[in-house]
């Protein structure tokens, strides 16, 4: 096979460390890999002043695939997140993180073998974010058909492939009936082209319960950005931890594999990182690529050394990072059977990304208002077409009807609708009438098709 050049990107805290693990290891088993680094990270803040440089993400666009090791990213202010901006400014669409059980780690289950594939843009990730007052904040949750299609397919294309049999959506749509609904809703259109899977969807929250009495029943997860974040730490504590727990982000024809954990800066320069999760990433990555006869190689030394009870601190064993690399080296095989069915993510296309279609009968009908007020706001209840029908304070009803006992924050949305469609000029002028008595900062249309409503409605109304 042609050997491929290969963006690594060693990271910082412990980056370096488990990089270095990776390259010693590939080494050894002569990977037909030739390693081009490149700069993120801490380093980059203080010399360029941004944690990516667009030189780096230039030479993964050129390479097509990434090893990443972890990236600080500050909370609260400071720079952006390195991974989340690879992610969107690659358009790598898919993250999947396999949770298998390990021999010789101790964990609580013996039979795990998932493997979670998250949406990787959308969700809350967007950023997209504001001060509504000084006392409210606001995150957006954007859910896309096109992403949600592009993302599910890919999981029943990679289930598929990888001969596995069952595939869950992982959801809140009854709560967010819209949102996590269009998800749902796209889940199911999908998986009527895969009828050899079995295909099923399980509440966000008794997924976590069921994930954590009676892991083995899952096999292929789907979940949107956010729950598959915090879904998939859930199920690297299942196999062993964060040191354990590998991960890819694919995209249409580019891919960045990388650990789940962050950079450790509590064990960063000590010697004590477990570098086996950046290891099972590579060897994703190689799968990826179709070497996967060095990927079993490596995986059968990782297995046995395990086994052998030469494990990381984190593991409860005693070796240093350095101990534990050379351990893997001994233990390396010869040669290595391949399975039958490849152990790691089907690689794209599989983007299904066409536009809805323009549709007609997506009538406007009126507008919710943000308000900024110190108590009950009091607008004009008539602005030409529009009827003030609702007043709502963090999604409550406070209007019509009586007050409910609750606190109110200074944020109030009003609720303006139409009897017959009406246009932008009608919303301008409602806009034009509220601001003599109130600060408005927000607005948003409300539509309907066909009579449906294409926003949710408060209780009641
Ligand atoms: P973390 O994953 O770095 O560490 C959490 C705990 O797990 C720590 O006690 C750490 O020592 C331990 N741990 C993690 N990886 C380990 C390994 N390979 N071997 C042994 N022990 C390991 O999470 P934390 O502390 O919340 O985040 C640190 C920084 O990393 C933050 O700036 C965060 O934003 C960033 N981060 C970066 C990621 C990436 O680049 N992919 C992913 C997650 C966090």
């Amino acid at each position: 096979m042609q050997p491929r050049t290969v963006t690594l990107i060693k990271g910082d805290g412990i980056g370096p460390e488990i990089s270095q693990a990776v390259e010693e290891i590939f080494a050894a088993v002569q990977v037909p890999i030739h390693w081009e680094t490149a700069e993120a990270g801490l380093a980059c803040v203080e010399k360029y002043g941004n944690g990516l440089p667009a030189e780096t993400l230039e030479q993964i666009r050129q390479n097509k695939v990434a090893l990443k090791g972890p990236t600080t990213t500050p909370i609260g202010g400071g720079h952006k997140s390195v991974n989340v901006t690879i992610r969107k400014s690659l358009d790598l669409f898919a993250n999947v993180r396999p949770a298998k059980t390990l021999p010789g780690v101790k964990t609580r289950f013996d039979n795990v073998d998932l493997i979670l594939v998250r949406e990787n843009i959308e969700d809350t990730y967007g950023g997209i974010e504001h001060w509504q007052t000084p006392d409210v904040a606001q995150c957006l949750k954007i859910v896309t058909r096109p992403g949600s299609l592009a993302v599910i397919r890919y999981a029943f294309e990679m289930a598929r492939s990888m001969g596995r049999r069952r595939i869950t959506c992982v959801h809140k749509a009854n709560i967010h009936k819209m949102s996590d609904g269009l998800f749902l809703d796209c889940f199911r259109e999908v998986a009527d082209e895969y009828p050899e899977l079995q295909a099923d969807d399980i509440l966000i929250d008794n997924a976590c319960m069921q994930l954590v009495i009676k892991p083995e029943q899952f096999d292929v997860m789907v979940l949107p950005n956010l729950y598959g974040d915090i879904v998939s730490d859930l199920c690297a504590g299942l196999v062993g931890g964060l040191g354990v727990a590998p991960g890819g982000n694919i995209g249409v024809d580019r891919a960045v594999f990388e650990a789940v954990h962050g950079s450790a800066p509590d064990i960063a320069g000590k010697g004590l990182a477990n570098p086996t999760a950046l290891l099972l990433s590579a060897n994703l990555m190689l799968y990826y690529l179709g070497f996967a006869q060095q990927a079993r190689r490596i995986e059968t030394a990782l297995y046995a050394t395990l086994s052998a009870g030469i494990k990381t601190r984190d593991l409860g064993g005693t070796a240093t990072t350095q101990e534990y690399t050379r351990a893997i080296i001994d233990a390396l095989p010869p040669a290595a059977e391949v399975t039958e069915h490849p152990v790691a993510p089907a690689k794209g296309p599989f983007a299904h990304r066409e536009q809805e279609p323009e549709y007609e009968a997506w009538t406007l009908r009126g507008a919710d208002v943000f308000v900024r007020s110190d108590k009950m706001p009091s607008p004009p209840a008539q602005v030409g077409k529009l009827s003030l029908s609702l007043i709502s304070n963090r999604g409550t009803k406070v209007f019509p009807g009586p007050t409910p006992d609750i606190f109110m924050v200074n944020w109030f949305r009003l609720r303006y609708k139409a009897e017959t469609p009406i246009t932008n000029e009608d919303i301008q002028q409602l806009l034009t009438e509220i601001a003599r008595q109130y600060d408005w900062m927000h607005v948003e249309k409300l539509h309907e098709i066909n009579g449906q409503a294409m926003f949710s409605k408060a209780q009641g109304e």
